[in-house]
């Protein structure tokens, strides 16, 4: 069973509010009332999504000599998917709610024990990261259904004894409140939901014509390996890597970005010869992806290991950790890396009719290789971002008086703004001029803000907001002295004079690395 985590419900709703505020993340459709699953990213959100994408690339596939990249299309042939499992496998158990009409997914609703005096007397059922009071709420009402308002409820073994919905069977499910129910008996019994988009491709609207929106990047991967091997230059072992949208009918998305219908993944297949110490390889893997979160912004205490037990894993699978970070739902899933052995290549082999043999020059041997797979999605590591970045605090204003500041701590590196210039006065052409040269020479290599209106403290508090890292200040000891400028840091608010080579310096290293 998985305990279900503690939950911070404001810092999830500062977090959606700002992004919508500030330009970061709209939900899709909004002007129709939004669309259920899917986000749309503003001005800001776009930037900070492609520099994690681009963050990613860099590192993981221009920096090694061992993995390649690739861009394949979102919809192939339907085959793919019959070969890979997803055709037939792919979808998630579903329990539908009978008097609320709510769907929740079975793995992540879990269901407790009403004990009244000592005594089982029924269940309640609640979603995964549910916080203790509410499910309390819940038994109570069982409590006071049952006529037994007097009664003592064991508050511990609500939360110590849940199990996951899977496990429910019909007796208890009559005696079960569901989470959104008034009434006990409303949940049913866990059926499978599929998870693939179902398309047509072509003039014939017959089931001749369905293809399907690909629910991962891997597959396009292993259909191209072949391709790959014939045309580049790799040898066992190597990756290849790609970035691109994911499609899955969720039953439950939630959680703003974290689970959504629509969204984008990282992922690489790192090909490795059967022998190989692939429990070896797997640690490495596991080592630089946690470094590369940490490389990004991310505390390297927020993210902890879920090794998948051996009995819960698919049967070609050797081994599966999933890196987690805590969310403000929880700890949860961020980045799964897991040994599929030979699996889809032979399956794809298989389907296809054409050897997916590499002959491996080390060896003089011809084999299927077997796979590590680290698969990292875009928007969650962005959620992650978020989360990790959220800070209030409190700095002197204008006037010198304390004021609450809410401020985003990106990394440099992905950080939508590098910087952002500012004249010290807007009505003063002597400052205005060489902030906007200094602008314009800046941004002809980075992202960088240029903004002349209001006090200089609320132009520093607004880019806090949206985590500019750098303020750079153009006053009167610039034109009138010595050409040096302000260079203020966002997270300490400390500022110092700085010539526009070492400025140029430092933002190259603090944001190129
Ligand atoms: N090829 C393996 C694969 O797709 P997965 O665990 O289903 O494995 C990998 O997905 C990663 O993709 C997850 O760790 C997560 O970061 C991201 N992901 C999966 N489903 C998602 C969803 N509905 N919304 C956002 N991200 C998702």
């Amino acid at each position: 069973m998985t305990a279900p985590t503690a939950s911070n419900e404001s810092l999830m709703e500062e977090i959606v509010g700002l992004c919508k505020r500030r330009g970061f993340i709209f939900p899709s459709s909004e002007i129709y009332g939004g669309y259920n699953g899917f986000y749309d990213y503003g001005p800001l959100g776009v930037e900070l999504r492609n520099n994690i994408k681009q963050a990613w690339w860099r590192d993981f596939v221009q920096r090694r000599d061992d993995v390649v990249g690739l861009d394949s299309s979102i919809i192939m042939h339907p085959d793919i998917w019959k070969a890979s499992g997803h055709v037939d496998g792919f979808s998630d158990p579903m329990v539908d709610c009978k008097e609320s009409k709510k769907r929740y997914r079975a793995d992540q609703l879990f269901y407790a024990p009403v004990t009244l005096d000592g005594e089982d007397c029924g269940y309640v059922a609640f979603v995964e990261g549910t916080d203790q009071s509410s499910i309390v709420k819940l038994a109570k009402k069982v409590r006071d259904s049952l006529d037994k308002k007097q009664a003592k409820l064991d508050e511990d073994k609500l939360v110590n004894e849940a199990i996951e919905f899977t496990e429910s069977d019909d007796a208890t499910r009559e005696k079960t409140l569901g989470p959104d129910a008034t009434a006990v008996g409303t949940l049913t019994a866990p059926r499978e939901f599929k998870l693939m988009f179902e398309t047509k491709v072509g003039p014939l609207a017959d089931d001749s014509a369905v293809a399907y929106l690909r629910p991962e990047t891997a597959q396009g991967i292993f259909a191209n390996y072949k391709n790959v091997v014939d045309t580049g230059r790799v040898k066992i072992p190597f990756g290849i890597a790609q970035i691109g949208k994911a499609f899955r009918n969720e039953i439950t998305p939630r959680n703003f970005i974290f689970r959504s219908r629509e969204f984008e993944q990282m992922e690489i297949e790192y090909f490795i010869a059967p022998e190989a110490d692939w429990k070896t390889l797997h640690r490495e893997w596991l080592d630089q992806c946690i470094d590369w979160l940490v490389s990004i912004g991310l505390p390297r205490g927020a993210i902890t290991e879920d090794v998948h037990p051996t009995d819960k894993l698919a049967f070609y699978s050797q081994a599966t950790t999933d890196l987690m970070f805590h969310f403000p739902h929880g700890e949860q899933e961020l980045w799964g890396i897991a040994c599929r052995s030979d699996y889809d290549l032979k399956q794809h082999q298989k389907h296809s009719g054409k050897s997916m043999e590499i002959f491996d020059e080390a060896t003089k041997s011809k084999y299927v290789p077997h796979v590590i797979e680290p698969s990292l999605g875009v928007d969650r590591t962005l959620l992650a971002v978020l989360t990790a970045a959220y800070t209030e605090d409190e700095v002197p204003n204008d006037k010198g008086k304390a004021e609450k500041r809410t401020l985003l701590k990106f990394s440099p590196k992905i950080a939508p703004f590098k910087a952002a210039v500012f004249p010290l006065l807007k009505n003063k052409p002597e400052l205005v001029e060489p902030a906007q040269a200094l602008y314009k020479k800046l941004q002809k290599r980075w992202n960088v803000f240029y903004d002349a209106s209001g006090a200089i403290g609320r132009r520093y508090r607004r880019q806090d907001e949206i985590g500019t890292p750098f303020g750079i200040t153009i006053d009167f000891d610039t034109i009138e002295k010595d050409g040096t400028v302000t260079l203020r840091d966002r997270d300490t608010c400390e500022q110092r004079r700085v010539s526009e080579d070492e400025l140029i310096r430092f933002l190259e290293e603090q944001i190129d690395g």
